[in-house]
């Protein structure tokens, strides 16, 4: 019987009607899936049920060998695949094929405002995960940028939980379309890294609901997401990894999520509460994330000999057990027993055109101003950069060659290439010289995770030296293109701890106020998941935000410097001036207090509702955000017409289309996003100023207009009442308010609901 189920399983594809009547109901795929289900887990004995509901080694979990179910592979996520670890060993395997693509950090696909992009994300990274053999990608990550100092911030989608909806839906369902399961982390409330162990999160039912949760409900609901992965830290004092409320309340009751809960890694604390509060799979317990490690463990694993012990005798019944093992037998079919699924292939041309196109698709150009050139005019933009005009670069700064694939925490890769900036800029600006100063020490290691990176990152010079080099050579250059910025080393966008301080870090302010003193016409391309203080932006004249983006990062910084790629980016946060103009931290509720038994840190999210726009849009008297959120310039320029209304009263039926004209008014070809925010005029309560509710991004050609259409339905008119837990939306007047950012509205039409 042993090996005859995976006899019948290898030779499915070519057995006659008769014979595969004889085929048991769990492998016969004209039946209903939940009936193959109940029919396998019939056959399961309790040793069986209970392995496939932890883990076997680091990554992986058992199937159900005695009838022919492979074992489960899971891998980080959510930018490209992990490299091999050995079995049960942070270690790397040394693999020699299992270099990937890195695609762009989800910061950078958010800022591309565009779905379609998610979906080719999605794919692309789907078709990598079959063909290293795994079954479960650890991503996408949703949690809300809550504050720029949140160390995995890179990770996710950004502020807006539309915006983090509209884009995880088509990753979900195109890394799903090749059979691999999405895991979408880390449900819920890990907004922050510091103490993610320790931190018990005190949150408004309504911001839980109207700002935390709608990404996650929209993956799983929209997206259809076959797993989801419970969060570190804790929420009304249950870890999340096995949380009452968080998983079977909201996950499995209201939003009818059929799939599996994995824990992070370490998450699971508990048999009790794992058995009783929805968590389905136990991974990584004994190794406190990544760090603490203890061999062999897995017998020992909550849901393990424990629980099987308390189920003997009788402390439990099998009821949680069989649902538990259901979700995982159904997310076996959904992947490993999936048939006619692609082989997948690894580090293709089209993965490295997806890698490329979507970073192109979500670099921001956030300042752009004039300078004194040459011209007729005598003053033009900064950028682009000329390449046939400019006669010298110079490229200053160790973003500019240092491996940002590397590092990070568990989304840290091992990518078959990464083109380097300066190598980018190199081949690009061909007839210029290109020059490079490093400027600044900041990270100099040489190997993360079992990788090397390229170049050596060693040096002796001091800081002094170090300037004076970039100062010297920048008096010299046409152009200085300054690239620093984070470098996803500890502190610095790193998981496990957030950063210190919102300022940039190492010398670099020092060297760019050097430089600006003998060269003003400079570019500061800013390499990060998070905005950063930037002291000087009034005296440089172009910022560009280039994210984490992966293998093909020097070749799409370079695409927009030159202007061959015309940015469409547009910030998927709110970049603060300062600290003080973000919610949590002008309420002072960011990191929390500590417990007097320093074993739990409560951290209440005082600024309830209004987190990123929603927080500035209030308090505009103190000072504005240095970039608003959905910002991002073009080398064109846009206009906006008039909005109308299909209809000027909708009810509860109804949806709403709002329609407006935009034009191309520049002589490049370009794209712009269109953003609808909806404001209610006189709420009876709190509401945000605005909220985005819609977005479309249109490519236009010069002197092309078209016409674009948004449509509305009264879920975005709704919020939620923590009193009565629903949604819920009173009659009277709202405007729409559509705009290029959140500070940038040109169009504005009132209309009412009834
Ligand atoms: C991280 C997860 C990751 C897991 C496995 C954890 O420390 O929080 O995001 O998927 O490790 O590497």
């Amino acid at each position: 019987m042993k090996h005859l189920a995976l006899t019948i399983v290898a030779s499915l594809g070519c057995l006659s009607p008769l014979q595969a009547q004889t085929l048991p109901v769990y492998l016969d795929e004209s039946k209903p899936l939940e009936q193959r289900i109940d029919d396998a887990l019939s056959r399961m004995t309790l040793d069986e049920k209970i392995a496939v509901i932890h883990a076997q080694s680091k990554f992986s979990s058992p199937g159900v060998k005695r009838l022919g179910f492979p074992d489960l592979w899971t891998d980080d996520g959510p930018h490209g695949v992990r490299p091999d670890v050995l079995w049960d060993e942070w270690e790397q395997a040394g693999q020699t094929n299992d270099s990937c693509v890195a695609f762009p950090a989800l910061t950078c696909l958010a800022a591309t405002w565009n779905p379609a992009m998610a979906r080719l994300y999605g794919e692309s990274l789907g078709e990598e995960a079959l063909y290293r053999g795994k079954n479960v990608i650890l991503g996408p990550g949703v949690n809300i940028y809550r504050t720029p100092l949140g160390g995995r911030n890179f990770e996710y989608m950004g502020e807006d939980p539309l915006l983090a909806s509209r884009m995880v839906v088509p990753y979900v369902q195109g890394l799903q379309s090749k059979g691999v399961a999405a895991c979408v982390k880390h449900y819920a409330l890990n907004n922050d890294e510091e103490y993610r162990h320790q931190v018990n999160v005190k949150v408004s039912d309504r911001a839980l609901h109207e700002i935390y949760l709608p990404a996650f409900r929209a993956a799983v609901q929209e997206g259809g997401a076959w797993a989801i992965m419970g969060a570190y830290n804790l929420y009304k004092d249950q870890h999340n990894c096995h949380n009452e409320v968080m998983l079977n309340k909201i996950l499995k009751q209201d939003w009818g999520f059929d799939g599996v809960v994995i824990s992070d890694w370490g998450g699971c604390h508990d048999t009790d509460e794992a058995v009783r509060n929805g968590l389905d799979l136990e991974f990584g317990t004994w190794t406190d994330g990544l760090t603490m490690g203890k061999t062999n463990a897995y017998d020992a694993y909550y849901l393990a000999a424990a629980y099987k012990q308390a189920i003997r005798e009788g402390r439990y019944t099998t009821k949680e057990l069989d649902d538990k093992v259901r979700r995982v037998l159904r997310l076996f079919y959904r992947t490993t027993m999936r048939r006619n699924k692609p082989v997948g292939f690894l580090c293709s041309e089209s993965h490295y055109e997806a890698a490329l196109k979507i970073a192109q698709d979500g670099i921001v150009l956030l300042k752009n101003a004039t300078v004194p050139d040459g011209s007729p005019s005598g003053k033009r933009n900064l950028l682009p950069i000329n390449p046939t005009e400019t006669r010298s670069i110079l490229v200053v700064g160790e973003n500019a060659i240092k491996m940002m694939t590397v590092g990070g925490g568990s989304s840290s890769l091992k990518a078959q290439r990464e083109i380097l900036p300066l190598d980018g800029i190199k081949a690009r600006f061909k007839s210029a010289t290109i020059d490079y100063a490093r400027g600044y020490v900041g990270d100099t290691v040489q190997s993360y995770n079992g990788v090397t990176v390229g170049r050596s990152l060693y040096e002796t010079r001091s800081q002094a030296e170090l300037t004076a080099e970039a100062v010297d050579k920048a008096r010299r250059a046409d152009v200085v293109v300054f690239i620093g910025g984070l470098n996803k080393s500890d502190y610095q966008d790193c998981e496990g701890h957030d950063r210190k301080s919102y300022d940039m870090p190492y010398a670099q302010n020092e060297v760019v106020e050097a430089i600006l003193k003998v060269n003003p016409r400079l570019v500061f391309v800013n390499i990060s998941g998070n905005g950063i203080a930037l002291p000087w932006l009034s005296k440089v004249p172009a910022v560009v935000q280039a994210w984490f983006i992966g293998s093909e990062a020097g070749e799409a910084i370079a695409s927009v410097l030159a202007g061959d790629v015309n940015p469409s980016g547009k910030l998927p946060f709110t970049w603060y001036a300062s600290l003080d103009q973000c919610g949590a931290h002008a309420t002072g509720s960011y990191p929390g207090t500590w417990r007097p038994d320093h074993r739990v840190i409560d951290e209440e999210y005082r600024e309830d509702i209004f987190v990123g726009y929603r927080w500035t849009d209030r308090l505009k008297a103190k000072g504005k955000p240095l970039f608003p959120f959905g910002h991002g310039l073009s080398y064109t320029t846009f206009k906006l017409g008039r909005v109308t209304a299909d209809k000027v009263s909708m009810g509860a039926a109804d949806s709403l289309t709002f329609t407006i004209p935009v034009s191309n008014t520049g002589s490049v070809a370009g794209a712009e996003t269109v953003q609808l925010y909806i404001s209610e005029k006189q709420p009876k309560g709190e509401r945000p100023v605005k909220e985005l509710k819609a977005f479309r991004k249109v490519f236009l050609n010069p002197g092309e207009t078209r016409l674009i259409s948004l449509t509305i339905g009264k879920e975005a008119l709704s919020h939620y009442d923590g009193a009565t837990g629903r949604w819920t939306v009173s009659p009277g007047a709202f405007e729409a308010l559509v705009g290029t950012s959140a500070a940038d509205i040109a169009a504005r039409c009132i209309f009412t609901f009834k």
